[in-house]
């Protein structure tokens, strides 16, 4: 199960990569992608590495960034979070992005060949195997991509390897409310598209306990409604629009904080 679903994630981020496509495949006005970057921001980085974002947050400006920072964003796809990140740390901070397909990884560093930050690198990789040394990250950001995961509690086990002592997790990711029905849960075109494989607020609070952090919460910045359930379930037909009415509330999009105590 794991490795099916595994080579699904990085089939479709492949295919995100070449031919653009939101995190939820449906539409690019879909309820979970849209408008996350305010105006000010969009002017900082190229439009091509806008268009190519697939997140469900803005982690870089809720994480409140300081100059020199070093900073880490699990599963950078085309790079929207790195380069707001290479801006707000400065020349004397650094930002790695991690992701584990070429394509994506190709695509990041066209966005960045767009800029003049000196400040970033791209590294192939997986989440649930950092390639960066114990305690060298002040922060870790990621954009829409722990849901995706199988083995969450690696993930967050080696976020915690990687974070210096005092240093934050300030992430977006889908966060769900209550239990989604058993057919969207069972789906895997549901879990590529960042809904399936989310964490219940409780169950995410408890992991990142486990893997050691202290302080931590979420915030929920985006609720879905029905109608936005209704944009997702569309593309999958009659049988799944039905349930829309019954995923009210239950997918937001979430802020998740936590530290590694000092
Ligand atoms: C939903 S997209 C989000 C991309 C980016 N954070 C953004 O906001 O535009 C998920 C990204 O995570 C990458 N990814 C998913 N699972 C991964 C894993 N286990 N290890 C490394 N990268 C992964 C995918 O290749 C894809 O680029």
């Amino acid at each position: 199960m794991e490795r099916d679903i595994t080579t699904e994630v990085k089939k479709h981020y492949r295919k995100a990569a070449l031919t653009g496509s939101c995190c939820s495949g449906a539409s690019c006005s879909d309820p979970i992608t849209s408008d996350l970057y305010n105006s000010a921001e969009r002017e900082l980085i190229p439009e091509a590495a806008l268009t190519a974002s697939l997140g469900c947050g803005n982690p870089a400006a809720l994480a409140q960034l300081r100059q020199g920072e070093t900073v880490l964003d699990l599963g950078s796809g085309g790079g929207v979070d790195v380069l707001l990140s290479a801006r707000r740390v400065g020349p004397t901070g650094k930002v790695y992005g991690i992701d584990f397909t070429d394509e994506m990884l190709e695509l990041a560093n066209r966005n960045l060949a767009r800029t003049e930050f000196e400040n970033v690198e791209f590294l192939k990789g997986r989440i649930e195997d950092i390639p960066l040394p114990d305690n060298t990250v002040d922060t870790i950001i990621s954009n829409c991509v722990l849901n995706l995961a199988v083995d969450k509690d690696r993930v967050l086990r080696e976020a915690f390897r990687v974070l210096k002592p005092g240093g934050r997790l300030a992430i977006s990711d889908i966060v769900l409310r209550r239990k989604l029905p058993d057919q969207i849960r069972s789906n895997p075109e549901f879990w590529v598209g960042c809904v399936a494989g989310a964490l219940e607020m409780n169950d995410y609070i408890a992991k990142l306990r486990e893997a050691g952090f202290v302080a931590p919460s979420i915030e929920f910045t985006r609720i879905l409604s029905t109608a936005d359930a209704r944009v997702l379930l569309e593309p999958f037909g009659d049988e799944a629009l039905a349930l829309a009415a019954e995923m009210d509330g239950a997918i937001a999009s979430g802020f998740v904080r936590a530290v590694k105590s000092g």
